[in-house]
């Protein structure tokens, strides 16, 4: 018999996003108990998995994995840990990820190994009889927590009685819950990712409305302006003051709404560190994520989602220089699997994305044991109407791109 065991609450936030920050850039994982030492408050687990090292964690989950077989699958987001990565099936952006998700319908349970709004996307598109399940329920992102459910429900019943309804297509990226995607479903909207978001907004536009752009206000901005959207046109709304803190006039004029939303991670990049890496290398290639602020996407020399940043480096020729603005697991990743080439990152001060961190190889074996012995801990599972809503905006984006 399988028992599935229940969820307990667990507070994200960014105060943790510091955690592991650094100038060594050593990431090795150490047992779980030393690296909880930092004060972090991660998802409980039994205390027999805190002190296991990570070499015997190793051999436990290629253990597991192999009495699995087939009825598993592992995903891994590409700023995973490489004492996790090495055991994905499958590496990705977060596109990718999800397309495999929606593609792939024959194991039985799919271990995610991301963060919870990856996880909660597999699930939607993950066929009926597939569990998907996340090692840490901890495992969140900021970015997402910064757009709540209220908030943006407040957001929209302002713009609709501002403008009318039927005058906006909400896009969500990503990295929002299924509730913010299923409100995006029910109103003729659509979830993008940094891989496709100037395809969805091209969507968008070819319908002649507004946009609200939830909730990173970056990769929005980013994109309005690829798409020859003046920034004039682009407002953001603080979800913290009466109509986002604009007057009836500014909202009728914008073109894009742009949610107050922002990585912690991708906003620690800077022009100066640009100026300096170029200083010093001056035939680097400076390439970015589109989470960045405008500043530093316009004096990068290129930039796309984890899946584009790997392959451009990959594909480049031996000797080119690379100064990456992105997660520090990605960046030392590529710096050693491309060594015929000089990769580094923008920030001297390295810090891992600290949600994406918390799937440390002792939650995964937890995982993994438990699905031997028939227990299902940390499944993800969405309510059927949020559910349907979401998908209905998921799958408009797998269709467009
Ligand atoms: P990608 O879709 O580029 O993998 O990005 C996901 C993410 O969370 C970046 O911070
Ligand atoms: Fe969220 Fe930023 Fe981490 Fe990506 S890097 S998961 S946007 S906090």
């Amino acid at each position: 018999m399988v028992v599935t065991v229940k969820n307990p609450e667990i507070p994200i936030t960014e105060i943790e996003q510091s955690a592991f920050c650094q100038s060594d850039g050593d990431l090795k994982s150490k047992p779980l108990t030393e690296e909880l030492d930092v004060g972090v408050r991660w998802q409980k687990l039994p205390v027999s998995y805190m002190r296991m090292s990570p070499e015997e964690l190793d051999d436990r989950i290629s253990a597991a994995r192999h009495t699995l077989g087939k009825n598993l699958v592992i995903l891994g987001h590409h700023y995973q840990r490489d004492e996790i990565i090495k055991f994905a099936d499958l590496r990705g952006d977060s596109f990718k990820l999800s397309q495999f998700a929606a593609q792939n319908k024959d194991a039985e349970s799919i271990v995610f190994c991301g963060v919870h709004f990856m996880a909660e996307t597999a699930s939607i598109l993950s066929g009926d009889s597939q569990r998907v399940i996340l090692p840490n329920l901890a495992a969140g992102c900021s970015m997402a927590d910064m757009a709540q459910i209220d908030d943006v429900m407040d957001c929209w019943d302002d713009l609709s009685d501002q403008l009318g309804t039927n005058s906006i297509t909400p896009i969500t990226y990503m990295n929002s819950t299924a509730a913010i995607k299923a409100i995006c479903g029910r109103n003729d909207g659509i979830v993008c990712t940094s891989s496709n978001a100037a395809a969805t907004y091209k969507w968008a536009l070819e319908k002649d409305k507004k946009i609200l752009f939830l909730p990173d206000q970056h990769l929005g901005r980013n994109t309005g302006l690829k798409m020859g959207i003046d920034l004039s046109e682009m407002i953001v709304w603080n979800p913290f003051k009466p109509l986002g803190g604009h007057t009836p006039k500014e909202i009728d004029d914008a073109k894009v709404i742009l949610w107050q939303g922002h990585c912690s991670v991708h906003t620690r990049f800077t022009v100066e560190q640009i100026r300096l890496a170029r200083e010093a290398n001056p035939d680097v290639n400076v390439i970015v994520h589109p989470e960045c602020t405008m500043e530093v996407v316009e004096a990068a020399d290129s930039n796309g989602s984890t899946e584009f940043i790997k392959k451009t480096i990959e594909d480049a020729s031996p000797g080119t220089k690379w100064a990456v603005g992105t997660e520090i697991s990605m960046v030392n990743r590529i710096a050693r699997e491309n060594s015929d080439k000089t990769v580094f990152c923008l920030d001297s001060v390295v810090c891992p994305c600290s949600t994406m961190y918390r799937i440390h190889p002792a939650y995964l074996s937890w995982v993994l044991d438990g699905l031997i012995q028939g227990v299902v801990v940390n499944e993800i599972d969405v309510d059927e109407e949020t559910s349907s809503y979401a998908k209905i905006a998921l799958d408009r984006m797998l269709s467009i791109v």
